[in-house]
């Protein structure tokens, strides 16, 4: 079954309000391809902003606390995203695993609260170079999967992304075979986590992803769209791999 594409960008720790001049062209270019959800996912402080200057884009965050509301000084809930006009939200990503220590189960519940929030939360997974030279991605990305899908996620509130880790930023993504097979292995854990719905939950490939290799890379079977770092902060990167999608 091809799912409706999803190309969300993650800004990080990059952008000031001076940035937002580059949703302008981002928005006229998901509006140019309807057939493609745009997201993209700024720093908190410019998600208000962000939403105001572009009404048809979706605006998501990169992070949320488990809990709804409370004494966790420098934290921000997933009703806060919701109420600042957020609709996505990532979670587990593998900076806040590595900086943060987030663990699966961790992982799980913020993906737990997005979800109760009216969030649609993007869990992230993947494995580090070593991981995969040792020849366990495969079981990794299991293991992360199984440790941090939430049991009610569905097609309409959960996304996944994986995106190894020794391919964020480095300019490096795996070749097309090895993308392919590990999108078809969330694919197969999905459905055994999820059941029905894991069919439906979309499948997103980061680390990498750029003008040259988004066509090659959403060709790839269960793949359903890409979350993008650095691509994602220029309109004129940006642009051509929603075009791709
Ligand atoms: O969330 C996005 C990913 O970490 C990919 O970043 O496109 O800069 O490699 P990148």
């Amino acid at each position: 079954m091809a799912l409706r594409k999803l190309v969300a960008g993650n800004w990080k720790m990059n952008g000031d309000r001076a940035a937002l001049s580059e949703l302008d062209s981002i928005d006229a270019a998901a509006e140019a391809h309807p057939g493609v959800d745009v997201a993209i996912c700024p720093p908190f402080t410019l998600i208000v902003p962000a939403t105001g200057r572009a009404p048809g884009l979706a605006i998501g965050a990169q992070d949320c606390h488990t809990a709804i509301s409370g004494a966790h000084t420098g934290c921000i809930s997933a009703e806060m995203l919701r109420d600042a006009g957020a609709r996505y939200v990532i979670v587990g990503h593998s900076e806040r695993r590595t900086d943060q220590h987030e663990s699966d189960a961790e992982v799980r519940a913020k993906a737990e609260a997005a979800i109760a929030a009216g969030l649609v939360a993007i869990l992230c997974v993947g494995e580090t170079e070593a991981e995969r030279d040792a020849g366990r991605a495969l079981d990794v990305v299991r293991g992360q999967l199984q440790g941090s899908i939430p049991p009610a996620g569905t097609g309409e509130t959960l996304v996944v992304a994986y995106e190894p880790v020794w391919a964020i930023g480095t300019g490096r993504t795996p070749s097309v075979a090895d993308v392919a097979e590990m999108h078809a292995a969330i694919r197969a854990t999905l459905g055994g986590l999820l059941d029905g719905e894991g069919a439906a939950v979309r499948i997103l490939y980061g680390g990498s992803v750029k003008p040259s290799n988004a066509a090659e890379l959403m060709a790839v079977p269960d793949v359903d769209g890409a979350l993008v770092g650095g691509a994602s902060l220029k309109a004129a990167d940006f642009e051509p791999i929603i075009a791709a999608a």
